[in-house]
């Protein structure tokens, strides 16, 4: 078996989660094994690092910051990331490289391909065979409080944080367009099940996963393994 590297991208709340729950079905259903794993945090050090970068009070630098994200990410692909490829696997990760580019990019202190050198840098080189963007308005991912009593006092953060998150999407769109091959872009605010047949029908092509998918596959009429749920796909 080859193994594949998918990974999921978007900002919060665009359902990266909801999706990566479907399509670890489908492949496990079709014989595959899953390696489901996220960064920030994929690791012990990681989960040390990702308490750091997520919940640590005061001012971090942003190269300080994007140093951080770099060794979370160097110690997940030499111990969890390249050894379950190597065993043929697929790896279903939650964030990666491009992350660090949208991100770290969108603060407007580092350059986007500063960035990414040093993730690559990171990774010795690992590029995803798959990453999929879960695009989506960020004030509908991030639900605005409408009507709140506290609305006033926090306009200008939520303006700043709505512009940061803004700048976080165009510069993901930016990526996919200067990569197609790598990446698929799907519109996060249709259905839950519409968004997970576009995954899948793209993962299907993958080499060594094709092969699972063979026409007349008995699941092959319920493409996304979806059953008969449905929704919005509002959840990280
Ligand atoms: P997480 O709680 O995992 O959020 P989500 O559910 O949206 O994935 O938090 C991860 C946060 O870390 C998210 O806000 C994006 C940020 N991040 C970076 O800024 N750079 C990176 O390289 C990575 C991997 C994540």
């Amino acid at each position: 078996m080859t193994g594949a590297f998918v990974t999921l991208e978007g900002g919060d709340g665009s359902g990266k989660t909801t999706q990566a729950d479907r399509l670890e079905r489908w492949l496990r259903e079709h014989g595959r094994t899953v390696v489901r794993t996220r960064e920030p945090g994929g690791t012990d050090l990681g989960l040390e690092l990702r308490q750091m970068l997520l919940h640590r009070r005061g001012h971090v630098d942003p190269r300080a910051e994007a140093l951080l994200y770099a060794a979370d990410r160097a110690q997940h692909v030499a111990t969890v990331v390249r050894p379950a490829l190597e065993r043929g696997d697929v790896v279903l990760q939650d964030r990666y490289l491009d992350s660090s580019v949208a991100y770290q990019g969108a603060g407007r202190v580092l350059g986007g391909d500063e960035v990414r050198e040093l993730s690559l840098w990171a990774a010795d080189g690992l590029l995803p065979d798959l990453t999929v963007l879960l695009d989506l308005d960020p004030t509908v991912g991030r639900g605005r409080r409408e009507g709140d009593g506290t609305r006033a006092a926090w306009d200008r953060l939520e303006a700043e944080a709505d512009e940061f998150h803004g700048r976080v999407r165009r510069a993901y769109l930016e990526l996919a367009d200067a990569e197609p091959e790598r990446f698929l872009v799907v519109d996060a605010s249709l259905g839950v099940d519409e968004v997970a047949e576009r995954v899948l029908a793209r993962v299907r092509q993958l080499p060594g996963i094709a092969d699972a998918a063979a026409p007349g596959d008995p699941t092959s009429t319920d493409p996304a393994g979806t059953g008969t749920g449905t929704g919005t796909g509002t959840e990280g």
